[in-house]
């Protein structure tokens, strides 16, 4: 029996729902109408399509709190049309970082994000979730996921560079994305040791650091938030003599003026993938998201 497969893109979201469209034979994505009344409530219409068909949403979760109720009227609404099952395809999946109540009374949001999206929808899609404390996105998701690693894209993209590459980590939490691209590219690196005061105020250990003559520098991290972390890690590569250093980031959540202040302190580029768009977006992972997604589909569905 052949299912019918709607996509459907969060608005802005469009160019992955068109590679996810692309990359399966007969699946449609369907245009939705989204917009504010005028007292801020969403209103939300979809196409007739999505009854009893394998409904997929496209929705990047930066700027969460805006976003989230949208999407979330979005799945219902779909689930109440009669899909015959919702899935979510999330390039960046935000509030991962606060996963442990830190301070007495704090809220572990990580969580109480999971327990939403799993309320809303079937299986869930992401790329490269900051998991630390938890190893596995099974651990906060009750339901079937999947992490795709942005590792082939990064790779592919610093080929360009000719020369060694050598990979710096700025903390411990980036070491599983720094060794993910250095197995992939087969060049050596080094983690520093991260101690954070405050949402703007970071330290960095950098005794790890060792002068590779020539080579081209790569800090590498999953997200570049207020940019703090990694202008401390360019200061410190700066200082032992080395090239001014590429800004790799997966997730270009970008606060305030953390990409101007990376171009301040010396970085030779900054760089980004497309889970959030970005002017740096020069890192384009829509293709790997979308055969993700099915390769993962698949093992959900074709049991
Ligand atoms: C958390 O540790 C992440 O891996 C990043 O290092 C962090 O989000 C970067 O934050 P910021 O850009 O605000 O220093």
């Amino acid at each position: 029996m052949s299912h019918r497969e709607v996509i459907l893109a969060y608005p802005g979201d469009e160019p992955l729902a068109c590679a996810l469209a692309a990359s399966r034979p007969g699946a449609l994505a369907e245009p939705l109408e989204l917009r504010q009344f005028p007292d801020g409530e969403s209103y939300v219409r979809l196409p007739a399509e999505v009854k009893g068909a394998r409904v997929s949403v496209v929705c990047s979760l930066y700027q969460p709190d805006s976003r989230f109720l949208p999407l979330a009227m979005i799945a219902s609404t779909a689930r109440d049309l009669g899909a015959e099952r919702v899935d979510l395809l999330c390039p960046y999946l935000s509030y991962m970082r606060q996963d442990e109540r830190f301070s007495p009374g704090e809220g572990v949001t990580s969580r109480y994000m999971a327990s939403l999206l799993c309320g809303l929808f079937d299986g869930l899609v992401t790329m490269d979730p900051h998991l630390h404390r938890h190893p596995t996105l099974d651990e906060l998701y009750s339901i079937p996921n999947a992490c795709i690693s942005s590792a082939p894209a990064l790779a592919r993209w610093l080929k360009q560079y000719p020369g060694p590459l050598v990979l710096v980590g700025p903390d411990e939490e980036s070491e599983q994305w720094v060794v993910a691209l250095s197995e992939t590219l087969g060049a050596p690196y080094m983690i520093l040791n991260k101690t954070r005061m405050g949402d703007r105020e970071v330290e960095i250990d950098a005794s790890s650091l060792r002068h590779h003559e020539g080579a081209t520098v790569v800090i590498l991290d999953d997200i570049i938030s207020t940019g703090r972390t990694m202008a401390k890690t360019v200061e410190h590569i700066l200082a032992q003599g080395m090239r001014a250093p590429i800004c790799v980031g997966v997730h270009a959540v970008f606060a305030d003026d953390a990409c101007a202040l990376l171009k301040q302190v010396g970085a030779r580029e900054v760089v980004t993938c497309n889970t959030i768009p970005h002017p740096t977006n020069q890192i384009d992972v829509n293709a790997t998201l979308a055969d993700g997604f099915w390769r993962w589909r698949a093992t959900v569905t074709d049991r």
